[in-house]
């Protein structure tokens, strides 16, 4: 039977991650494998709504805990309905974000707990964790100069937390690296996006090929 893989992209504000994704899928299609791109809050329809809920800046008034079980909410969907179907079609799927965005983001920044977040997430996942985690390592204070650059990218809810938010959420991830050892592996993402690329790429192909 063919197998599909399930590879996650976290990390802070403009690591470059999306970037990086649609690079590496444009290679990985290149050299012959069945990709599906996809992200987190989103990918299909009823995520996507959910997703506009979470990122509207003049949902001001959202509870900490509301916001992490819609989080929670949009991956169920995206899950059955988009992720598990197609690494059940033998799918390499790419997935911009994941549970971990929840334990660095809610669960370590916003002080819920990244235990308990890990709990209310078993509600929506079942022990579903992905094959491998890139983390694209930046320092926050680099990650928000680059958006802050980007004049095409629209900034959301959390993007205009202060620096001491996202500070909050690079822990967080270095939690989850000591945590989860063997499923995270991280890239230098202070470096050019041609080079973030390959190193991703490369990290894929040995994981595929193990
Ligand atoms: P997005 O514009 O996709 O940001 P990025 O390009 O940085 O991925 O917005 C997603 C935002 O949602 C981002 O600020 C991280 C946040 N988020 C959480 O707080 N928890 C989650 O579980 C997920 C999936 C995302």
């Amino acid at each position: 039977m063919v197998r599909g893989y399930f590879i996650t992209f976290e990390g802070g504000e403009g690591a470059g991650k999306t970037s990086a994704l649609t690079g590496v899928a444009d290679r990985l299609e290149r050299q012959g494998y069945s990709v599906v791109t996809t992200r987190e809050p989103g990918g299909i329809k009823i995520s996507e709504q959910i997703r506009n809920i979470l990122l509207d800046q003049s949902n001001t008034e959202m509870d900490a805990r509301t916001e992490a079980l819609l989080y929670a909410a949009a991956r169920r969907q995206h899950l059955v309905e988009k992720v598990k179907p197609a690494l059940e079609a033998g799918k390499i799927v790419l997935c911009d974000r994941f549970i971990d965005s929840s334990l660095a983001y809610q669960g370590y920044a916003r002080n819920l707990g990244i235990d308990q977040i890990y709990q209310i997430n078993q509600f929506a996942i079942d022990q579903f964790m992905p094959d491998l985690t890139l983390f694209f390592d930046i320092e926050p204070q680099n990650g928000l100069a680059r958006i802050r650059s980007n004049q095409a990218r629209e900034l959301n809810r959390l993007d205009v937390e202060a620096l001491s938010f996202h500070q909050k959420v690079y822990e967080g991830y270095q939690i989850l690296r000591q945590r989860f050892p063997s499923r995270i592996e991280a890239i230098d993402a202070e470096q050019s996006l041609v080079n973030v690329i390959q190193l991703a790429y490369e990290k894929i192909i040995l994981h595929i090929n193990e």
